[in-house]
């Protein structure tokens, strides 16, 4: 499987905050990646550093391309697609109209060539695409307003889909939801990643991450200090030890720690919005 997208060294520094260090990570053809880590740890700012949201030392490549030089627009029309931490939906839109929006500005973007050659498929179909995908072809004509917190993450998800990403940078889009709301919508992620479309999940639900993620990267106080399947992640010390705020040693002597439940919420899992 080859990597969509690869970082190497990659750091980003606000003054003397080091926010992000040495990170190398990657997301593979066909893989739902989750990155995780407690409030503060720089999962907003590695998100932010691959979009050209902030400026970032290291190597960030897209399907090989070396793209840590472009500014934010042009790694989008390249293919990165993200959400953010705290939505934002066009209020005065019906759910229907905000996918039209995102879906139009990438028809545009990706120029006239594609539309002689017969490849556009027209922004109405994109976003008709994006709502069937995630279930929400009944919520179309409603105005964002009026929907619960879940189906409104889920129109932000469905309308990254409708500007037709080749890679999906997802900034916590369960945060605020129920247990109940939080397991459609990775079930709906799934769904999105096994149609084909590859993506990275940062998320405070650990059960969410871990139960649908193929592989899993985790980072504390900026750096790396785990990575593997859900199940190498879910048994390893140091993780143990960032998420509950002991220190290893404490956390190999404690009983039960095998037991998954204990690690199913973060410490401040509300996380604060910015
Ligand atoms: N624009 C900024 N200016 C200065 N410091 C920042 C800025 N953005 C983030 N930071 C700092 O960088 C560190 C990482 O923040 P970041 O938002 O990436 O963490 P996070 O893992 O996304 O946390 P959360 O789970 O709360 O969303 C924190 O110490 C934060 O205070
Ligand atoms: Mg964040």
């Amino acid at each position: 499987m080859s990597a969509v997208l690869s970082t190497s060294g990659v750091s980003v520094s606000f003054g003397a905050v080091r926010a992000l260090s040495e990170v190398d990570l990657e997301v593979r053809e066909g893989q739902l990646v989750g990155l995780i880590g407690p409030n503060g740890a720089g999962k907003t700012t590695f998100i932010d550093a691959v979009t050209g949201f902030v400026p970032a030392r290291g190597d960030i490549r897209l399907r090989d391309r070396d793209i840590s030089g472009l500014p934010p627009h042009r790694r989008a029309r390249l293919g990165l697609g993200r959400t953010w931490q705290t939505i934002e939906l066009f209020d005065d839109l019906s759910v229907r109209e905000n996918l039209a929006v995102a879906a139009q500005r990438s028809t545009l973007a990706s120029g006239l060539g594609e539309v002689f050659l017969g490849l556009w498929h027209g922004e109405e179909q994109v976003a008709e695409d994006a709502l069937d995908l995630l279930d929400l072809r009944h919520d179309a004509d409603r105005m964002p307003s009026e929907l619960p917190q879940g189906r409104r993450k889920l129109v932000g998800v469905a309308r990254a889909l409708a500007a037709r990403p080749r890679l999906l940078l997802l900034d916590e889009p369960a945060a605020g939801l129920d247990s109940h709301e939080s397991a459609e919508l990775g079930e709906r992620l799934r769904r999105v990643v096994d149609a084909g479309l590859p993506a990275l999940l940062v998320d405070h639900d650990m059960s969410l991450v871990l139960g649908i993620c193929d592989y899993v990267y985790v980072l504390d106080f900026g750096k790396l200090i785990a990575r593997g399947t859900p199940e190498e992640v879910r048994n390893d010390p140091e993780v143990r030890a960032a998420y509950l705020g002991g220190s290893t040693a404490d956390m190999a002597s404690t009983a039960d720690m095998a037991s998954t439940d204990m690690l199913v919420t973060m410490p401040g899992s509300e996380a604060t919005e910015r």
